[in-house]
């Protein structure tokens, strides 16, 4: 079989939909191999700070040829503000410059100010945290009791992925059936993966503890219902 010609690599760690991590070695060896293969190496942490039992590594630690792409979407709760930042390799920051200013110029100014005094409000992003932290563990104890168990390592993020290949049903079918029967939604993994997709679900717990609590009991009483 012919190697597979990339122009470049992009990871995501945390990920979403999975909300694993890439450890240090393993970021290593991508950079390593991204290099050695003289292509592009992309690492899009905009989960950075919605973490759990360890820290996520940023690819800034292995290596200085990456572009690191972050925003305030997520740790700072902004999404639909449009405004996030890059690290670009030095010898690059020319071509990204003229790329932006040919694509949007600058992001809204009211974001940028409003960026700036979200900087400042440490504490009300770690409440936030210590919400999620929270909901995961909900998550981590109600789901196997509803016979959802196959998960990916919930690292980091606020998404829990989960294989529900078990129940003999196509994902899009079985998240159609939730928001129809339960009221909850959950996006089916083929919206991430169209060839296995179809086995798996992501759940996200951004949300208050009590709706996770309430999106818990609901699916519960449809999966006892329905599948168990
Ligand atoms: C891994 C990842 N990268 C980028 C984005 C886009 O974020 P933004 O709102 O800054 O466009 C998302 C949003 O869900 C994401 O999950």
């Amino acid at each position: 079989m012919a190697a597979l010609q990339l122009d470049g690599l992009l990871i995501a760690s945390p990920g979403n939909p999975t909300g694993t991590m890439l450890g240090k070695p393993a970021l290593q060896a991508l950079a390593d191999h991204a290099k050695k293969s003289g292509i592009g190496f992309i690492s899009d942490e905009i989960y950075h700070g919605i973490e759990y039992e360890k820290k996520a590594v940023t690819a800034l630690e292995v290596t200085n040829s990456v572009y690191v792409i972050n925003s305030f979407s997520k740790y700072f709760s902004m999404t639909g503000w449009r405004v996030g930042w890059l690290v670009v390799p030095e010898d690059h920051v020319r071509s990204v410059e003229r790329l932006a200013q040919n694509m949007f110029i600058c992001p809204p100014h009211i974001s940028q100010i409003a960026a700036l005094e979200a900087l400042g409000c440490g504490e009300e992003m770690e409440k936030n945290l210590a919400v999620y932290a929270e909901n995961r563990r909900l998550m981590l104890a109600g789901l196997p009791q509803v016979g959802i168990n196959k998960i990916a390592p919930p690292d980091g993020a606020f998404y829990i992925y989960a294989d529900i290949s078990e129940f003999g049903v196509d994902s899009r079918i079985f998240a159609a059936q939730v928001l129809a029967y339960a009221g909850v939604a959950i996006t089916p993994g083929l919206d991430f993966d169209p060839l296995r997709g179809g086995h798996t679900i992501r759940l996200s717990y951004a949300q208050s503890t009590d709706e996770i609590v309430e999106g818990l009991c609901r699916l519960k009483a449809f999966m006892q219902a329905r599948y168990l």
